[in-house]
């Protein structure tokens, strides 16, 4: 049994996030407020657009992203297959059908030719996910015709050809779940530059005092959570330079290992949400012996959504599922576990 134990992930939590939650328990409000005002502010800015709701979770915010556009049933949503089923519950929740469609194999986003191939007349929306942190290529998906919600859960920050994640699409999502890149322990937020579909998710994020009656669920952000947003905010710039600089460690320590590190090019900015490497054999040896020297890595998707449905259809993600491994990286890894980490892989 190893001694040392070091995490895959973890919030990076210090005394100005629990000074700032002290804060808000002693104004006795709560709920939502102007704490969550100020976050959506900050959020909106940081990724330059004109307007955000903040919301309880990242599929929250699909799913009001979704019912904003008007999608319901008898609808098409193109997904990719290599992400996590929270993007396929959304469509399944307003009653339009999930389009999955296979992945690039180099840096495991939605591929813009197998999306243009599922495109019928009811397609009405594409959810890119920048997967791992890494800017999906946008532009192509643009030119397809069909609206893209961006799903920037994993890429607070990242930028494409110098414009920052969430920026591009007609709405963008964001999740700030526990370990995300900063978190509120649960919670989520949509992000436009289109002031009345923000407006119709304002409108269905709660369901008190209103006249007119629609259903309508609770999906409200509470002041405790975004004063939390909000301290953790105020460190990103650090968050994403640590994440930075642990990645050129790995990048360089494994460039002789028989491993492909992730990839890049020169238009888009990586935040390393998650690194990812490709083990062409012997990924279940390699997981075995980080476990067994007390460090966790893991297949950084649990099932491609192709899987719940049809066996045959993505071979990419199916080749992904096999090689890849994701290995801890986050602000609070030290250097010295870093270097344990690369040592344990050198073997
Ligand atoms: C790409 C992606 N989209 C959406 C979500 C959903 O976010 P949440 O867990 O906040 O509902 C996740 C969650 O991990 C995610 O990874």
């Amino acid at each position: 049994m190893a001694i040392i134990r070091i995490f895959h992930s973890k919030p990076t939590i210090g005394p100005k996030d629990t000074a700032g939650i002290v804060q808000v328990l002693k104004t006795n409000h709560l709920s939502q407020g102007e704490k969550v005002l100020e976050f959506e502010n900050k959020i909106s800015q940081y990724c330059n657009v004109k307007g955000a709701v903040a919301v309880n979770s990242g599929t929250s915010a699909l799913h009001l992203a979704l019912l904003a556009m008007g999608i319901g049933r008898g609808d098409e949503v193109i997904i990719p297959s290599y992400v996590c089923s929270a993007l396929l519950n959304p469509i399944f929740y307003a009653g339009a059908v999930p389009r999955i469609v296979d992945v690039n194999f180099e840096d495991f986003n939605i591929s813009p030719v197998e999306a243009k191939k599922q495109i019928t007349k009811k397609t009405k929306a594409i959810i890119v996910p920048h997967l791992f942190g890494y800017p999906a290529d946008v532009k192509e998906l643009l030119r397809l015709g069909v609206p893209v919600i961006e799903d920037c859960a994993q890429s607070l920050g990242a930028r494409y050809q110098g414009k920052k994640a969430g920026s591009l699409g007609l709405l963008s999502i964001c999740s700030f779940y526990a370990t995300k890149v900063l978190t509120t322990g649960e919670g989520g937020m949509v992000l436009s530059n289109q002031f009345k579909l923000l407006d119709k998710i304002r409108d269905l994020r709660e369901y008190d005092n209103i006249s007119a009656y629609k259903v309508r669920y609770n999906y409200k952000m509470t002041d405790i959570q975004a004063m939390l947003g909000l301290s953790q905010f105020s460190q990103l710039k650090y968050f994403l330079a640590r994440r930075k600089e642990i990645a050129q460690v790995y990048d360089s320590a494994l460039e002789n290992f028989q491993i492909t590190t992730p990839h890049k090019e020169p238009d888009r900015d990586h935040i390393y949400y998650r690194y990812v490497v490709k083990i062409k054999k012997g990924r279940r040896e390699v997981w075995q012996r980080l476990k067994n020297r007390g460090i966790e890595s893991v297949s950084p998707v649990f099932k491609p959504l192709h899987r719940y449905f049809d066996k045959n259809k993505c071979p990419v993600s199916d080749e992904l599922m096999k090689r890849c491994l994701s290995i801890p990286i986050y602000p609070s890894l030290t250097d010295i576990q870093i270097q344990y980490i690369i040592n344990s892989l050198e073997k």
